[in-house]
């Protein structure tokens, strides 16, 4: 059965009773609109655990004042039905006066990874990642929190932040799930016209082109350049496109190491972002 939660002491009590004997708990941050791949992330929660508890925030202060915090997609009836056939345990579902009551004041930020890819474009973004999931995990208190690879840069960030805050959890990256074409599953999808959704796919075959070049050891920047042109053609406006070392996420000319390449564009009014390992 699904528990759900709006306060915080009994959530606190509930995952202290948990513990208490035993059970591992297993925590997966998401700000609702589930699709499957929320869902793989719970599916290995409940592999790697007992308890697989979910949080459902639409976390405001990581969109910016021109993104899409408002028309973000909600539904948590239909959420938490997702969550019950899931066999998750419970559900985590702060307000927002719960999370950021008057005269919150504190902001954690990541340097370095925080500065790269994604960073410029949406500035303010990944403090607000660093904030929200920092509580998070001060709220429930698991023993493993789990983060999807598709959002490659939120992971490290919060890799680095828990590593410096001294933050007793195990964080571990999860692998992208896909549609049967290769768009990766995403809450955003939802906004792309019919005619944008047959285009998208084309960003993961980029991708797979650069990792299967830049693995080979030859001609990354000409890949690059030609994945990007070959990007605009079919409609998407590229922000970047970039292959970087894996931990640091800094930009690399060869491989000689684990690296990822990266990418986010526009299709229209919607953002997608993607990445792959080399
Ligand atoms: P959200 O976009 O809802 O994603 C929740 C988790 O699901 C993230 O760890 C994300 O990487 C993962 N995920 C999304 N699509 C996936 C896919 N196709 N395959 C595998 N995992 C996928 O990311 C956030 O929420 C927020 O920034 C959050 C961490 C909850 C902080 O507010």
């Amino acid at each position: 059965v699904l528990q759900r939660f709006s306060d915080r002491a009994a959530l606190r009590h509930c995952v202290t009773t948990w513990r208490a004997a035993g059970e591992r708990v297993v925590l997966v941050p998401t700000m609702g609109a589930l699709h499957a791949g929320h869902l793989a992330l719970i599916a290995e929660a409940r592999r790697i655990g007992q308890r697989a508890v979910a949080s459902i925030f639409v976390n405001p202060t990581q969109f910016g004042p021109n993104e899409d915090f408002a028309r973000y997609p909600r539904d948590l009836e239909a959420d938490l039905a997702l969550l019950r056939e899931a066999g998750a345990a419970a559900a985590w579902t702060p307000s927002v006066e719960t999370m950021y009551p008057p005269g919150f004041a504190t902001r954690i930020e990541v340097a370095g990874l925080s500065e790269g890819l994604c960073g410029p474009f949406r500035p303010g973004h990944f403090a607000g990642v660093a904030t929200v999931v920092t509580k998070l995990l001060n709220q429930v208190c698991p023993d493993v929190a789990l983060f999807g690879e598709k959002d490659f840069q939120q992971l490290r960030v919060i890799q680095q932040a828990v590593s410096d805050l001294d933050i007793p959890v195990e964080i571990r990256g999860v692998p992208t799930l896909r549609e049967p074409d290769g768009l990766a599953l995403s809450s955003r999808n939802r906004y792309l016209s019919p005619e944008e959704r047959a285009v998208a796919p084309k960003l993961h075959a980029v991708l797979s082109d650069i990792a299967a070049a830049s693995r080979n050891g030859t001609g990354v920047a000409g890949r690059i350049a030609a994945g990007r042109a070959a990007l605009e053609v079919a409609g998407f406006r590229v922000q970047y496109l970039t292959v970087c070392d894996a931990r640091t996420l800094a930009p690399v000319e060869r491989v000689d190491g684990p690296a990822r390449v990266l990418a986010a564009a526009f299709l229209g009014r919607t953002r997608l972002i993607d990445n792959l390992a080399v």
